[in-house]
């Protein structure tokens, strides 16, 4: 098993711990078990994976003598709303949860973000500890603190920083993964390519075979990359204030895709295309080459996600949707955009006609 320590201030504890490997389970209830972070646990996850794993997760807790109970719930970016939050609170209320209980996040990044923001208030703050079960989760939303719900108008608007006890990522999650979700959690391993370390672009493709067949120590070598990425940037930047901006790097276009779509455009395929869209425009602006605008491309295409934005799109949605970014600063709408593959910046004088002109030539 491999460990990464992150190192951080929000949360009662100055440092945790990324746990990285196949059939991992035991181990994470031991380590629940010595750490004693609570006298009760919930695990908190959606109905699917509860299908998939709840019962196996439970059955190893329980056998090392932890309390566990779980909470299920439904599935989907819906649940990730102020109302599911208010309902989850009152069942844990209901069973007496209490500041001696931490809930476990058991799932992808909805789960992960709506436990962790619950965590994160009930009582004025409990334990969370994070089990991440697709790749997006692995190498993204589980690790760093980022806690959230959306609002009807806007995604991730409502949340704080608050840190996990611990991340336990258990590749042997991923072989359940339907095809398209696995898709999806490669645009975020592509995105630490392009914005920190190109190698593993080359090593993607390189990989393509290993990957094709989800070989797991394939994945345990590149998913621990990404997250060595993601640590680092955290640690020197826990509150979003500088240089984490740029793990943003085509989110700021693609969370506009994906509302615009209604969540039928995933993430990852909504970030694939906002990293293009933040490509273009890094070229128009002068500052990517034409070649390096095609490397871009053509990793995104490789790892089989979208280059294009669907002409049913209204860009003019999208366009308003980037003005409601929580990123915005008054009337500027802030991009992370590159001067070569591992070299990106922040720009927040971006024109919106210029936006406007990038999202119309991207479009299928
Ligand atoms: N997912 C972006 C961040 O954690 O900052």
């Amino acid at each position: 098993m491999n460990k990464i320590r992150v190192h951080v201030e929000k949360g009662s504890s100055s440092s945790y711990e990324i746990h990285i490997g196949t059939h991992i389970l035991d181990r994470m209830a031991l380590i629940l078990a010595s750490q004693a972070w609570a006298r009760r646990y919930f695990l908190l996850t959606d109905e699917r994976v509860f299908a998939l794993h709840g019962g196996r997760v439970l059955g190893v807790l329980r056998e090392t003598g932890l309390t566990v109970e779980e909470i299920v719930f439904p599935g989907g970016e819906e649940s990730k709303s102020i109302r599911t939050c208010t309902e989850l609170a009152e069942q844990l209320m209901e069973r007496g949860a209490d500041r001696t209980s931490a809930l476990i996040a058991l799932g992808g990044g909805v789960v992960g973000d709506l436990t962790a923001f619950l965590a994160s208030i009930y009582m004025r703050g409990i334990a969370h500890i994070q089990v991440p079960t697709t790749i997006l989760a692995q190498v993204d939303s589980s690790i760093g603190g980022k806690t959230a719900v959306d609002l009807p108008s806007a995604k991730n608007l409502l949340g704080t920083f608050t840190q996990p006890k611990a991340v336990f990522i258990d590749l042997a999650f991923l072989e359940t993964l339907p095809p398209r979700e696995f898709t999806n959690g490669l645009a975020e391993i592509v995105k630490y390519g392009i914005i920190e370390d190109p190698e593993i672009l080359e090593d993607l493709q390189k990989g393509e075979e290993a990957l094709r067949r989800r070989d797991p120590s394939f994945l345990a070598g590149i998913i621990a990359r990404a997250c060595r990425i993601k640590k680092a940037i955290v640690e020197s930047d826990e509150n979003d204030r500088g240089l984490r901006r740029i793990l943003n790097f085509g989110h700021t276009v693609g969370h506009a895709i994906e509302a615009e779509s209604g969540f039928a455009v995933s993430h990852g395929e909504a970030v694939a295309m906002g990293m293009c869209a933040a490509a273009l425009l890094s070229e128009r602006r002068g500052h990517l080459s034409p070649p390096d605008r095609e490397k871009v491309f053509s990793a995104i295409r490789r790892a089989g996600l979208p280059v294009r934005i669907p002409a049913s799109l209204d860009p003019e949605g999208i366009l308003r949707g980037l003005k409601k970014d929580k990123k915005k600063e008054g009337e500027q709408i802030r991009f992370v955009l590159l001067k070569k593959p591992g070299l990106p910046f922040v720009n927040g004088g971006i024109p919106l006609s210029l936006v406007r002109e990038t999202i119309e030539e991207l479009r299928a």
